[in-house]
């Protein structure tokens, strides 16, 4: 089948099949290879499973097929916009609707002990069809936990890219995404715990 690289990334090969979306862990040739294989199998299995069980509660893309010893999951292509490059092109009405949508995906994952662990918006892509909706994908550096702390780490790293890459509407933006994780029912811990982390951030960067 005719295959169209969309991206190659330091871990990953993506690639178009037919209606598919075919994510492919590439071989590191600087790694023992038992020991590479491993890792990609492992990886490969983690982000398979973490894909099928956020499914259950927000938009990600259909999984349709994992093969561990490829390294490679075949998924729905979702057709929409990525968030990355289009965010601060939508109306101000839009993006605070987009904002809300991520703050309650976020709040659905975490409540089902989902970290995602890269939340930035080059992993989120934008549907406006009938209705928004913003899909979540590359839960590759995703993990379960209950703590409190790994919960309020994913919403820092979603504060710190908001801030980097949309700093024009960046206030709102994060107040949406904080609305919408109003929410989960850990809301009010993880917030407190959020300030604790930010509090460390800058009292690294100082000393
Ligand atoms: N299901 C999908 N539908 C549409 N586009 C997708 C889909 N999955 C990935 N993409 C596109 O491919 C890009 C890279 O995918 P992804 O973020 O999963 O890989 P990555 O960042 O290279 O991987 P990793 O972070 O695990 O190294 C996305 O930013 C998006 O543009
Ligand atoms: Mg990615």
């Amino acid at each position: 089948m005719a295959q169209k690289i969309i991206q190659r990334g330091a871990e990953a090969v993506i690639f178009e099949e037919g209606m598919d979306v075919v994510k492919c862990r590439v071989k590191k040739s600087y790694r023992i290879p038992e020991i590479e294989n491993k890792i990609r199998k492992l990886r490969t299995r983690g982000e398979a499973k973490l894909l099928e069980r956020a499914g259950k509660f927000i938009d990600v893309p259909e999984m349709k097929k994992v093969d561990e010893v490829a390294g490679t999951i075949n998924m729905e292509f979702v057709k929409g916009k990525k968030l990355s490059d289009n965010l601060d092109l939508l109306s101000k009405e839009k993006q605070e609707d987009v904002a809300l949508i991520i703050g309650k995906n976020i709040s659905k994952i975490h409540d089902a002990d989902i970290i995602h662990g890269d939340l930035t918006t080059s992993n989120m892509i934008f549907v406006d069809v009938k209705m928004s909706r913003v899909f979540f994908i590359d839960f590759g550096l995703g993990f379960i936990s209950k703590k409190i702390e790994d919960k309020a780490v994913d919403l820092h790293l979603l504060k710190q890219a908001l801030e980097a890459k949309h700093f024009r509407n960046f206030g709102t933006l994060f107040s949406k995404v904080l609305e919408g994780y109003s929410m989960s029912k850990n809301s009010e811990n993880v917030l407190k715990q959020l300030k604790k982390v930010e509090m460390r951030g800058r009292y690294k960067d100082k000393y």
